[in-house]
C-alpha cells in the first residue's frame, strides 16, 4: 500500500490537505492523525470494515476494542445511552482533553469497533488537527494508539512512519504529541468512576469534579493481573510498550533508584538507562534524560520517545527509573511497569562503601570516620574466621579442595595455613574457594542492614575484588599508606620485627592494584589532619550520590 503523506500543522491553514485525509477516512481508508495524546490510526468509526482495517494495520488482538472519538458533545447522546450524570460532570471539565469515558453504546457503533462489548470508550481530542480531521469527516474516528501492537505508543510523526508506513492510506504529520501518555481511561459504577488506565488526567482530577473518594483504580494498573483473570480493559491484559530489550522498572527514591540503576548497569555491556535529568551525568551506560526528578509531566512527554530509542538490537537491557505513583505518576510508573512486563524491583537505600586497601594501611581509622557519621561497619575478614567456625557450605567447600587440612570432622586452621602460604596456586585456589561465598554472605549481611533501616554501611573488606564484593558497593574506596608507614604500624600492631613486617608488605599487593580498581582512594600516614580532610571530600561525594 502507497501510504500519503500530509503535513498538517494548522487546519486553517491546510484546508485541502485537511479535505483530502477526511476524504479518505469517509471513504473507508484509514489514517494515522495526531492528537494531545498519542497519534491516534483512525477509520470511521461506523464503518465495520474500516475498523477491520486498524486491526490488521496494527497487528492488534480482535478482543481489544478501539476508542471512539469525537468533535462535539452533541454526539454522545446519538453514540451512547444511560450517561451518567457524573459522565457530564467530566466532560465539562475535562473535554476537549485527554479523558475516556466507557458509556452503553447504541447500535450504530458496530461489534467490530468494541471487539463485540456493550460499551465504547468515548473520547473528544483537544488537538486541534484531530478536531478540525472529525469535524470535517463528519462521523466519530474509531483510533488506537498508531504504533505495532505491543510496541510502545507513537508520540511523532517518525515514529508513525517508521511503525506504519505502507500499512494505512495515510498519515498526517502533526508535530509531537504534547502529552505523551495515552488517555486516561475510566468506567462509572454507582456513582464512582474507576480508572481502568490511568493518564494525564489523574485521579485527584477527577475526584476534583466528583468529590473526595468517588474514583477507585482497578487492579491491575499498579500490578499484574494474570492473563485469565477477567481484565474490565481489555488492553490491560496485553504485553506492552515493549521495545526489544527486557526493560527492569527501578522504585524508590529517585537517588536511590538511581544508585540502584549504576551498580547494576556498572561493567555490564549493551545496556540502556532511563532516569531522571539529575542522575543522567553519573551512569556507566547510554542514559536517556526524561525531564526532572519533580517534573512527572516532563516525564510522560518523553517516556515513549525514549523507549522507542532505546528499540534497537544493541540494546540488550533496559533499565527505567520509575516515579512515584502520585498524580500523573500513577500514569507514567503504569506504562513503564507494563514495557517491563512488570519486572519491578525496589532500590535498596542503604548507601554501602566498599573499603579496600592492602594490610597496615590504616583502614580502621578510616572505619571510624564512618562510624563517626552514623554508618555500620562490616568487617568481612572477621566475617570469614566467624564463618570458619560454623559455615557448613564453607567447611566443605573447603574441605573438597583441602581434604589434607582437616582432622576428622574439623577443619585444622594451621594445617590449612601452612599449605596456602607457602604454595600460590594453592592459595588462589582457596581464594577462589571461600571468597564467593564469603560475598554471598556479606550481601546478606547488605540485606540485613536495609531491613534494619541502616543509611551507610561499610564493607571493610581486604579483598573487595578478589569477591566481586565491589559490585555490590555504591562507592569502593581505597586506602593507602607509605611503604615505610605500614611497616612501622603492622610492626608494632602484630609485634613483628621490621624485617619479618618488610616481608608481609612486600609480599601484598602494591598501590597500584587498588588504584586501578577503586573508584577513590585516601592516603593515611597518620596525619589526621590530611585525613580528615581528604575525609570530607569522601562525604561531599557520598552526599552527592544520595
Ligand atoms: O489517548 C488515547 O486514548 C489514544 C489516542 C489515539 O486517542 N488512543 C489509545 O487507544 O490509546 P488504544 O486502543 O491504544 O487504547 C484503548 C484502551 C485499551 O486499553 C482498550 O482495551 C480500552 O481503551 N478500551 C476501549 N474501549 C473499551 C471498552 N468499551 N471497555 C473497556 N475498555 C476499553
Ligand atoms: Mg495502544
Amino acid at each position: 500500500m502507497n501510504t500519503k503523506i500530509f503535513k498538517i500543522e494548522d487546519p486553517a491553514q491546510n484546508g485541502r490537505e485537511l479535505a483530502e485525509a477526511a476524504s479518505i477516512l469517509r471513504s473507508g481508508g484509514i489514517v494515522a492523525f495526531p492528537t494531545e495524546t498519542v497519534y491516534g490510526l483512525g477509520g470511521n468509526a461506523l464503518d465495520p470494515a474500516a475498523a477491520a482495517k486498524i486491526f490488521r494495520a496494527k497487528g492488534r488482538p480482535q478482543d481489544n476494542p478501539l476508542i471512539v472519538h469525537i468533535a462535539a458533545l452533541s454526539e454522545l447522546e446519538v453514540l451512547c445511552h444511560d450517561v451518567p450524570d457524573e459522565a457530564y460532570a467530566l466532560a465539562s471539565a475535562y473535554w476537549p482533553g485527554p479523558l475516556t469515558m466507557i458509556l452503553p453504546k447504541n447500535e450504530c457503533i458496530p461489534d467490530e469497533t468494541t471487539a463485540g462489548l456493550d460499551t465504547a470508550g468515548i473520547r473528544m481530542p483537544s488537538h486541534p488537527v484531530a478536531r478540525a480531521l472529525i469535524a470535517a469527516c463528519g462521523v466519530p474516528i474509531a483510533a488506537p494508539s498508531a504504533n505495532l501492537s505491543g510496541k510502545p505508543s507513537t508520540t511523532s510523526f517518525a515514529h508513525v512512519l517508521r511503525d506504519m508506513d505502507g500499512r494505512v492510506d495515510a498519515i498526517i504529520d502533526g508535530g509531537t504529541s504534547e502529552v505523551g501518555l495515552e488517555s486516561t481511561v475510566i468506567e462509572f459504577d454507582s456513582g464512582f468512576a474507576r480508572i481502568l488506565r490511568p493518564g494525564y488526567i489523574t485521579k485527584e482530577d477527577i475526584e476534583a469534579v466528583l468529590g473526595e473518594g468517588k474514583c477507585l483504580i482497578a487492579p491491575g494498573v499498579r500490578e499484574h493481573v494474570a492473563d485469565s483473570e477477567r481484565v474490565r480493559s481489555p488492553g490491560m491484559k496485553y504485553r506492552h510498550y515493549a521495545p526489544q530489550a527486557p526493560v527492569l522498572a527501578v522504585c524508590g527514591k529517585p537517588a536511590d533508584a538511581a544508585r540502584e540503576i549504576r551498580r547494576r548497569a556498572r561493567g555490564q555491556t549493551g545496556c540502556a538507562a532511563i532516569v531522571c535529568d539529575e542522575y543522567a551525568h553519573s551512569l556507566p551506560c547510554e542514559t536517556i534524560a526524561c525531564g526532572r526528578s519533580d517534573d512527572l509531566r516532563a516525564m510522560a512527554h518523553k517516556l515513549f520517545d525514549a523507549l522507542r530509542t532505546l528499540d534497537r538490537p544493541d540494546v540488550r537491557q533496559i533499565y527505567a527509573q520509575c516515579p512515584e505513583e502520585t498524580g500523573v505518576g500513577l500514569a507514567v510508573a503504569n506504562r513503564l511497569k507494563r514495557a517491563a512486563a512488570f519486572r519491578v524491583v525496589q532500590a535498596r537505600r542503604v548507601y554501602v562503601v566498599g573499603l579496600a586497601g592492602p594490610t597496615g594501611a590504616g583502614k580502621s581509622t578510616v572505619c571510624d570516620f564512618f562510624r563517626a557519621r552514623g554508618a555500620k561497619v562490616l568487617d568481612c575478614d572477621g566475617l570469614y574466621h566467624e564463618m570458619l567456625e560454623n559455615d557448613e557450605a564453607l567447611l566443605a567447600a573447603i574441605r573438597g579442595a583441602f581434604p589434607e587440612a582437616f582432622s576428622g570432622d574439623a577443619l585444622d586452621r594451621r594445617a590449612l595455613g601452612r599449605i596456602v602460604f607457602s604454595d600460590g596456586e594453592k592459595l588462589a585456589l582457596l581464594n577462589r574457594t571461600v571468597l564467593p561465598l564469603v560475598a554471598v554472605r556479606s550481601e546478606k549481611e547488605i540485606e540485613k542492614a536495609e531491613a534494619d533501616g541502616e543509611t551507610m554501611l561499610v564493607l571493610d573488606a581486604p579483598t573487595l575484588f578478589e569477591s566481586g564484593l565491589d559490585r555490590a558497593c555504591d562507592l569502593t574506596l581505597g586506602v593507602l599508606a607509605s611503604k615505610e608507614t605500614r611497616i612501622a604500624r603492622i610492626a608494632a600492631r602484630d609485634g613483628l620485627t621490621e624485617e619479618y613486617a618488610r616481608l608481609r608488605v612486600e609480599g601484598g599487593k602494591g598501590d597500584a592494584f587498588y588504584r586501578a580498581r577503586c573508584a577513590e582512594i585516601v592516603t593515611n600516614d597518620g596525619d589526621e589532619a590530611a585525613l580528615k580532610a581528604q575525609m570530607d571530600r569522601i562525604n561531599h561525594i557520598i552526599n552527592i550520590g544520595r
